[in-house]
């Protein structure tokens, strides 16, 4: 049938990917790898690699840790793309001391020459005795290579030590590499009876602060957020992670019609930047307003989700988050360009047979064509309710 393309998943479909490549080294997800202090040093190398969340693509979020004699001696994580790895920073803190010690990183160092040199030949000149990883590079074509170089050179290596959390943590780079997408994420807000907003289109506020502010924290570790027209219109969103020196997420608009209001949140540019995608030849005077108040229009011959989310790979995004209404919200779907979903819940009923519910129409007849989802985690978040899952990966 095929209505929907294959849908993939980054943390489920990586381990196949990796076992076909290198089975030797990879651990099943389900063994525990490495004693009580590699976990807690795998833990701290998460730590500093979520310092940089946000601020790295396409390049991943990686933290390193080098211990000597049971204490830290360095530290270092990835801060953007450009910069030098986690593990160079680490050495470089750890100086002389690095000599005979045991290095934590998340991600498999790199053996390649890109803007940096190999991190694999950095560990070897600095004569660390031991590397422990959390996961293999998800690069089908260079995993294992750093490991094996390693290996080559007589330094011990151990694999897969809290591998669940570190591909959770890149999950969306993991994404970008296998599928040659960002990772997409759906997140919405609806009411007990299954509406984003009343009748009038009222929708401020669905849920309660707590839930807000976990949204905040989620637009930070993204690159974009998308929203279509009718949102702008409505809603006047900021859109931003409304939190000093923290990462904001370009904030993306899809229009098609450009009848866009002249003053909206999003043409304030200052504290994050916009940019409206559209359709060839859209309401010129609209997109010359929005340039002089330095927003960035790009017409696309067609657009559609899957058109945008190619766009968004092709500047460098591993993570964008779709904050629309259950229209565009539905055509993302269809197109593949959701994998995740994130659903919150608030013990609210507001009623209406017309009030716009999360997503549209998917062209489905019968609770047997419903999109299951899987690896479902339900959470209380304040006064609400938060569900999280993937869709799957083949629609029967
Ligand atoms: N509670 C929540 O989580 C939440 C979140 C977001 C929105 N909302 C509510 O949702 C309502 C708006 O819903 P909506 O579905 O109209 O949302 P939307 O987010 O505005 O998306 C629809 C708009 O996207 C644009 N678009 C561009 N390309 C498209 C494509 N290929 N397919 C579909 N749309 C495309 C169109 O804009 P143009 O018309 O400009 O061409 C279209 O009107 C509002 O009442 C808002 O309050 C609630
Ligand atoms: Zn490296």
């Amino acid at each position: 049938m095929d209505k929907f393309p294959v849908v993939a998943q980054a943390g489920a479909s990586q381990p196949n990917n990796i076992q076909q490549h290198e089975p030797s080294t990879q651990p099943s997800v389900a063994q525990r790898v490495g004693n009580d202090f590699d976990v807690r040093m795998m833990q701290r190398c998460l730590e500093l690699a979520r310092r940089a969340l946000g601020r790295t693509s396409p390049n991943p979020l990686v933290g390193a840790v080098v211990v000597q004699n049971g204490e830290i001696v360095g530290e270092g994580f990835h801060p953007r793309a450009g910069e030098p790895h986690a593990e160079v920073f680490a050495l470089r803190a750890a100086g002389e001391l690095a000599r005979g010690a045991t290095v934590y990183v998340n991600l498999e160092p790199c053996n390649h020459y890109g803007r940096t040199p190999p991190c694999s030949e950095g560990l070897i000149a600095a004569g660390v005795a031991k590397v422990v990883v959390g996961m293999v590079d998800p690069n089908p074509l260079v995993g294992g290579g750093g490991i094996a170089r390693l290996r080559e050179a007589g330094v011990e290596v151990l694999v897969g030590v809290e591998v669940e959390a570190c591909q959770q943590l890149n999950e969306g780079f993991v994404h970008r590499i296998l599928h040659k997408r960002p990772l997409g994420i759906l997140k919405y807000a609806m009411t007990l009876d299954g509406k984003i907003a009343t009748t009038s289109g009222h929708s401020a506020w669905v849920t309660n602060p707590s839930a807000r502010g976990e949204v905040h924290q989620l637009r930070a570790a993204c690159d974009a957020v998308i929203v279509g027209g009718n949102t702008v219109r409505r809603d006047n969103p900021y859109l931003t992670s409304h939190q000093e020196g923290v990462h904001n997420p370009l904030r993306v608009v899809m229009s098609r019609q450009l009848d866009l209001p002249t003053n909206a949140h999003l043409w304030q540019t200052s504290e994050a930047p916009t940019l409206v995608l559209t359709e060839v030849g859209a309401n010129p005077d609209c997109q010359k307003l929005l340039q002089q108040k330095g927003v960035e229009v790009v017409e696309l011959a067609s657009l559609t989700p899957e058109a945008v989310m190619s766009h968004l790979y092709d500047r460098g995004f591993c993570s964008v988050l779709w904050e629309c209404g259950g229209t565009l919200a539905a055509s993302a779907i269809a197109q593949g360009a959701v994998q995740k979903i994130l659903a919150f819940i608030a013990p609210k009923i507001i009623g209406g047979s017309h009030a716009p519910t999360p997503v549209g129409d998917l062209g489905f007849n019968t609770m047997t064509e419903a999109l299951l989802l899987e690896r479902v985690l339900w959470r209380v978040v304040g006064s609400d309710c938060l569900v999280e899952g993937y869709l799957p990966q083949k629609h029967q």
